[in-house]
């Protein structure tokens, strides 16, 4: 399957934003994952739509929203694209939809890619009557809130069951993926794989992506 490298900028420096997102995606990354996150669903607060407006890329969007009532602010980055989605992806969390099937309709009205994120202690089961509509899976591989944490393999065990059930389904692994374990992922059937204190901490970026790529 094509792997994906998705550029975390939750690692880069705030202050040089669109610098640091030039140096990944120059070093060939295929996607900027945006971490949105609101200090109610997880114990973080970064930076919402007005933000992800001015940053300027070639690769799409790969927006991860950590906050409660997602469907609120499908529209506001949808704008904040500045053009129409051409691939970019909006990820909600299960645990933050209790009318998930709802939200994925919205955020595919929107023109996006629709994916669902399950946290670490979340059953694959949660996502099941959903999965078919479904342009991506994230299963998260550290509990969200912050980048540097320590991996989590028994996720893993997600990964491997629905891979076996879904062969062309882009699978999304987030949090703690670095040459250490990036080949675990891969191998369980991950072909998208988020980055941000594995690839920011590198020296040497583009040998950083072409490792996680493999
Ligand atoms: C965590 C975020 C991740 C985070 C990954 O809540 O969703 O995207 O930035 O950071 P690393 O790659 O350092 O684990
Ligand atoms: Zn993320």
């Amino acid at each position: 399957m094509n792997i994906k490298v998705s550029a975390s900028i939750l690692s880069a420096d705030f202050g040089r934003l669109q610098e640091e997102v030039d140096s990944v995606v120059e070093a060939g990354c295929d996607l900027i994952h945006v971490d949105v996150m609101d200090g109610h669903f997880v114990p973080n607060i970064t930076f919402g739509a007005p933000v992800m407006k001015k940053i300027k890329t070639s690769v799409p969007f790969d927006i991860h929203l950590m906050i409660e009532n997602p469907e609120d602010f499908i529209d506001d980055f949808r704008d904040a694209l500045g053009r129409e989605p051409n691939g970019d992806i909006l990820t909600v969390h299960y645990e933050a939809c209790p009318h998930l099937h709802g939200v994925i309709q919205k955020i595919k009205a929107a023109g996006f890619k629709a994916a669902v994120a399950i946290n670490p202690g979340t059953s694959l089961a949660a996502i099941e009557e959903v999965v078919e509509m479904l342009d991506m899976v994230l299963v998260m591989t550290v509990n969200p809130g912050y980048s540097g944490q320590s991996f989590i393999g028994e996720a893993l065990d997600k990964v491997r069951e629905l891979r076996a059930h879904m062969p062309s389904l882009d699978i999304e692994v987030d949090g703690g993926v670095s040459d250490k374990t990036v080949h675990a992922c891969k191998a369980a059937g991950a072909n998208v794989l988020v980055s941000a204190s594995y690839l920011f901490g590198s020296q040497d970026k583009a040998a950083a992506v072409d490792l996680l790529r493999g």
